[in-house]
């Protein structure tokens, strides 16, 4: 049997230099003659020990990481294509504690096959969630979803069965489903890994969504600083086609779902599900108000379904093993799994997919292993650049929806940016005001001022100027921007700020006494 070498070709992976491997491997192969086939998978997810290099052998794949151009002429002298040790060797994948301790179910196939084959993405289960969906009313299809207790993974944990009830409800001769992979948030990268490691999961949850709601068209919006999950998704959507899973009958049913790919042009915004509508319409990426829901006038005014990457991804292991199996993963309201990624000033960076229930400090001390820099974490912040700031004594709070809510938190799109102890919360909070003025539609006041003049009076405060008085003056302006905000832009922003001040006071002391306290 041909040796089989699995290097990632995930924009992560490629950042950490694993194009050059992949040359260096190919070099090798060919001077010293040795016949084998490079299959370029996604990640696995653990970004410390990309690039991370796969052989299959008769014992079940082993892998090296992170490994350097450097690193190839000695991982062949020892032997690396029948597993052999090296400084480099990791051992079997799924028993590196990173990986042994999650529980995959989206990301079941990611970093393990060949992301554009089809066939391999169907003998590790792929299409068995759609063949049940086509013989299933649309009705029950909803139902199923509901009843696994799936919520928006984009940010808002809107229950995604009473999402598609709505749509499947409203008429309307035409109907959409809109795959939102804009992901803007800091730290987030689970939609890129899922659409570069196994798009086929993403393509079959759309076509689920599709029959399920009667809608025939669907579009994935990805944001333009993903060049290869663009092309990645293109390839597949042309694979799909060809194989009969898009097309006007959805593998040989009557059900017709086809799909396009489209790529926004740069605005933190356009992941707001409205603004993501206008943008697709060739209009401003500006925030519309609701009502009307989009699940009733959407996309050009049609009802739609408007997902975030991972939910639709998600649908299809619902599909194929059913809601109560689904379901039984999680904490309280929090079902399923969620991926969490890992990032900031923090050892093992990288994606985690668990149940919900696990701590904020297992996730950080345990999983992540501590910050990069050895020094003691300061702050954690939970959900993107609208999230609240965490300190150490909240990191009993259980990564659930509604536990992070008690504590004026959210999980958002399960990014996590860990800090230590030099950050400046105060610089933190400016931040969050000054991404806030920058990112703004513009639609509303609270958000397209206030932000402005909430950078001007943190400056103030820094500068120790009326401090006591200014601070006051941020609290007031924040709940200004929380209730008075059209969407969650400005009406987030408060939560970095005010976590910041209630967490971290000492970094709002007066300049002169912050100085002397240094
Ligand atoms: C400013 C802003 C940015 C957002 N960015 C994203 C994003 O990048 N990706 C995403 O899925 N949802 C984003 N959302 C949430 C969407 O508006 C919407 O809730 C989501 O796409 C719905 O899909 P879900 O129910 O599957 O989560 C954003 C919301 C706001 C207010
Ligand atoms: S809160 Fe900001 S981003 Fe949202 S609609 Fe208002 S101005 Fe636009």
């Amino acid at each position: 049997m041909i040796p089989r070498i699995y290097i990632p070709a995930d924009s992560g992976a490629l950042a950490l230099g694993a194009e050059k491997v992949a040359k260096a491997i190919e070099k090798e192969l060919k001077e010293r003659g040795v016949e084998a086939k490079i299959v370029r998978n996604g990640s696995r997810g653990a970004y410390f020990l990309e690039p991370m290099v796969e052989v299959a052998t008769a014992e079940g794949r082993v892998a090296y990481g992170p490994v350097k151009p450097s690193d190839v002429k000695s991982l062949f002298d020892s032997g690396f294509l029948k597993g052999g040790h090296h400084k480099r060797w990791l051992g079997a994948p799924d028993k590196i504690p990173f990986f042994a301790k999650q529980t995959r179910l989206t990301f079941a196939r990611c970093g393990i096959i060949d992301p554009l084959s089809l066939d391999s993405y169907k003998s590790h289960g792929g299409l068995n969630g759609l063949q049940n969906a086509v013989a299933m009313a649309p009705a029950d299809i909803v139902k199923q979803v509901t009843e696994s207790g799936l919520r928006g993974r984009g940010g808002a944990g809107f229950p995604t069965g009473i999402k598609w009830k709505t749509v499947l409800d409203t008429a309307g001769a035409q109907k959409y489903i809109v795959c939102n992979a804009d992901e803007g948030d800091s730290a987030t990268f689970a939609d890129r890994m899922i659409m570069e490691g196994d798009p086929f999961v993403l393509i079959e949850g759309m076509a689920i969504a599709g029959i399920a709601t009667g809608a025939t068209k669907g579009f994935v919006y990805i944001r333009s600083e993903y060049p290869h999950a663009v092309a990645t998704m293109n390839k597949a959507v042309a694979i799909a086609r060809k194989a009969g899973v898009l097309g006007v009958n959805v593998l040989g049913s009557p059900n017709a779902f086809d799909m396009e790919i489209r790529v926004g042009a740069g605005a933190y915004v356009c992941g707001e599900e409205t603004s993501l509508l206008n943008s697709l319409e060739g209009k401003r990426g500006v925030v519309r108000a609701k009502p009307p829901l989009p699940a009733i006038q959407g996309l050009f005014g049609k009802p739609t379904v408007i997902n975030n990457v991972i939910s639709l991804a998600s649908v299809p292991i619902i599909m194929d093993k059913g809601a109560a199996y689904y379901k039984d993963f999680g904490m309280g309201r929090s079902r399923g799994t969620i991926p969490i990624q890992i990032a900031g000033n923090v050892k093992h960076g990288g994606l985690f997919e668990t149940a919900f229930g696990l701590t904020l400090g297992e996730i950080v001390d345990d999983i992540g292993g501590g910050t990069a820099s050895g020094r003691p974490v300061k702050a954690v912040q939970v959900g993107g650049p609208l999230g609240a700031y965490f300190p150490r004594a909240l990191f009993d709070t259980p990564f659930d929806y509604e536990e992070f809510a008690k504590r004026d938190g959210l999980i958002g799109h399960a990014g996590i940016t860990v800090f230590d102890d030099s950050a400046d919360m105060l610089k933190q909070a400016r931040f969050a005001m000054e991404f806030c003025a920058i990112e703004s539609c513009g639609k509303c006041t609270p958000c397209r001022i206030g932000s402005t003049r909430g950078v001007e009076v943190l400056d103030k405060v820094a500068a120790g100027i009326e401090a006591e008085k200014n601070l006051a003056l941020v609290t007031d302006l924040c709940n200004t921007m929380k209730f008075g905000s059209l969407c969650a832009l400005g009406g987030f922003t408060p939560y970095p700020v005010m976590s910041s001040i209630t967490h971290f006071p000492e970094d709002f002391k007066p300049a002169p006494a912050r100085v002397a306290a240094e």
